[in-house]
């Protein structure tokens, strides 16, 4: 119920709204209800033996309300006007349910986007590092079904409330035919609810319990299937199903817990509630000597009491089922705020001599990867860093680029710490290919721009073109439309990258970097890729790591990584260098 009020607080004007016009059809509901009453005084002439006023009068309040309101409304109480008055009032509530329900439709979405936009916000403003520790799976779990549980918890919260206003108001009609029978009722109630708490106890860990298996279970299916293709070939794919029937079975059986241990407080509640009530009739009955007229309009007005009482149960357990949802969601949206990415940096960059790597220490850990680096990337020149897979390459580029920090020394632009450097203008500077090329199911075309509304068909051809990938572009069937299937499936491994960094040079970087970019390549792409480095040098300056020697043949600069060491060498020397470095790979 706490997220109720959250929501509430978050939301008052709609809440107030949706609140007011169920609480009016609720108290019509009351109203058309005390209409029974008279009616029924028609229908059934008094007990004998009872004082002649008390029955000429009316026996309740309720009545003598009703009488009155005929009275000011010039009205004779009637049969037929009495029945008048009635559907009248059942109408205006039906009206007024509709409109209410469509107001709680809307606000119930607007939740739902709010939290997703949230959740969305906050993913995109964590620090890279982060998705390295965690599991992206949980996060589409957290997108598509916590913010949809949550958003229902709201409903039901609404549903409830309004269950409960409509028990009130039956409460307060009962309460004006006879204050005795009606607190009994409210007692019973209360007693009904205490019996019953600890099922709801239940209810609320197996909800938890199905928040985790359902982000376990998106996750690990997004986890496979990324390698389904290896799985496939090996015969493997028994695997995935036998991971995946783990997590499946175990979600229902706590669905089955649940379904339960609902129907357990459901059919529960309806015994004790009879009970109470044949007591209460028992003890009106013999006890009080209640007109039979007002022992009817009792007896129903309580009944509805106990069911809306036992409605208001029921919603409350499958708001605490849903409200689980709600919580993990937030904790992960905190989690993700705690590692937002601050750039406390403010200046400009300006490319205009050189990138250096300055005294640089860096630890993932307590495992050193790199030792007192220097480097310089000097603008306008090809800088090549060679070294065996795993000796720290990729380390590199993640410190130029901002991505990781060193724990001792700097990372300069033109002599400028990046500390001090707004670091998304810095990014925007840059042009990035990555060790694996994964493409967006999409078209080329999207595939080149991600997207992007300023850059047009011929930006995207002019890349493609200098990435040498307009050639096979141009022989596709629908050359720069074609869709590329499921993360660039449908083209070879020398295509992707082409596109990937055709992507890297679009928006025309003053850096472009190269994370193993050539290494999908065959000889013949390769010496074109180099090529096509060379021309790039004119406008950009670039980073090009490999295990590869081939890319010396182009770079104007080189330096070899090795136990966390840099040390430049001549390209033409990568060679000799290389194959010390890289022995053993
Ligand atoms: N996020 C990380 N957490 C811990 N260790 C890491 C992380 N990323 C890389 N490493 C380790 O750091 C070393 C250098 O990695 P990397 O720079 O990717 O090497 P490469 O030269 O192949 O690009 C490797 O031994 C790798 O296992
Ligand atoms: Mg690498």
């Amino acid at each position: 119920m706490r997220l109720f009020f959250l929501l509430a607080r978050k939301y008052p004007l709609q809440t107030v709204f949706m609140l007011i016009s169920l609480l009016v059809a609720g108290l019509l509901e009351g109203f058309g209800l005390s209409m029974l009453l008279p009616l029924l005084s028609f229908a059934i002439p008094q007990q004998a033996g009872e004082q002649v006023t008390q029955t000429a009068m009316a026996s309740s309040k309720l009545e003598m309300l009703v009488t009155d309101l005929f009275a000011f409304l010039n009205l004779t109480p009637s049969i037929e006007n009495i029945l008048i008055v009635i559907l009248i009032s059942v109408i205006l509530k039906s009206a007024i349910i509709i409109v209410s329900r469509r107001q709680t439709g809307y606000t119930v979405a607007r939740i739902a986007t709010d939290l997703r936009l949230e959740l969305l916000r906050s993913m995109i403003a964590a620090k890279w590092e982060y998705y390295l520790h965690e599991r992206i799976g949980a996060h589409n779990s957290a997108m598509l079904n916590e913010t949809k549980r949550s958003s229902d918890a709201f409903r039901l919260g609404v549903q409830m409330a309004a269950d409960s206003l409509e028990a009130v108001a039956f409460l307060v009609a009962a309460f004006l035919v006879s204050a005795e029978a009606s607190l009994a009722a409210m007692g019973c109630s209360l007693i009904v609810f205490l019996l019953l708490r600890r099922y709801l106890r239940k209810v609320r860990k197996t909800g938890q319990q199905q928040t985790n298996l359902r982000r376990e279970l998106l996750a690990s299916m997004i986890d496979l299937f990324q390698s389904f293709k290896s799985l496939k070939a090996m015969a493997r794919e028994e695997l995935a199903d036998y991971l995946l029937e783990k997590t499946t079975y175990s979600l229902q059986k706590v669905q089955q817990k649940q379904v339960m241990t609902q129907g357990m407080l459901k059919a529960l509640q309806e015994p004790l509630a009879t009970i109470f009530l044949a007591v209460g009739i028992y003890v009106t009955l013999v006890y009080w000597h209640i007109p039979l007229s007002n022992m009817i309009v009792m007896l129903f007005l309580i009944s509805r009491v106990i069911k809306q009482v036992t409605k208001v149960q029921e919603r409350y357990s499958e708001i605490i089922i849903q409200e689980s949802a709600y919580w993990s969601l937030q904790k992960t949206i905190r989690n993700l705020n705690k590692h937002r990415e601050v750039s406390s940096g403010v200046e400009i960059p300006s490319l205009k001599k050189l990138i250096s790597l300055e005294d640089v220490n860096f630890s993932y850990g307590k495992s050193r990867i790199l030792k007192n680096v220097h480097i310089r990337f000097p603008v306008g020149q090809i800088t090549a860093v060679v070294g065996a897979s795993g000796s720290g390459k990729t380390t590199i580029l993640d410190l130029v680029v901002g991505l990781i920090s060193p724990q001792e020394g700097e990372v300069c632009i033109d002599g400028v710490p990046l500390q001090r450097i707004d670091l998304k203008r810095w990014r925007q500077m840059i042009g990035y290919v990555p060790q694996e090329t994964i493409l967006l199911h999409d078209t080329i075309f999207n595939n080149v721009t991600l997207g992007e509304k300023n850059l047009k068909k011929e930006d995207a051809l002019t890349a493609l073109q200098a990435a040498g990938a307009l050639e096979f572009v141009n022989e596709l069937p629908k050359g720069i439309d074609h869709i590329v299937g499921e993360r660039g499936g449908k083209l070879s491994g020398g295509q992707k990258q082409r596109i990937s960094i055709a992507r890297a040079l679009v928006h025309r970087p003053a850096l472009i970097v190269f994370d193993e970019a050539t290494s999908a390549l065959d000889p013949a792409s390769e010496e074109a890729v180099c090529e096509t480095m060379r021309s790039l040098r004119k406008h950009h300056t670039i980073i090009a790591i490999s295990h590869q020697t081939a890319l010396l043949k182009c770079a104007d600069q080189a330096y070899a990584i090795q136990n966390g060491v840099a040390e430049q060498i001549h390209p033409t020397d990568g060679n000799r260098l290389i194959s010390k470095a890289t022995n053993g790979i």
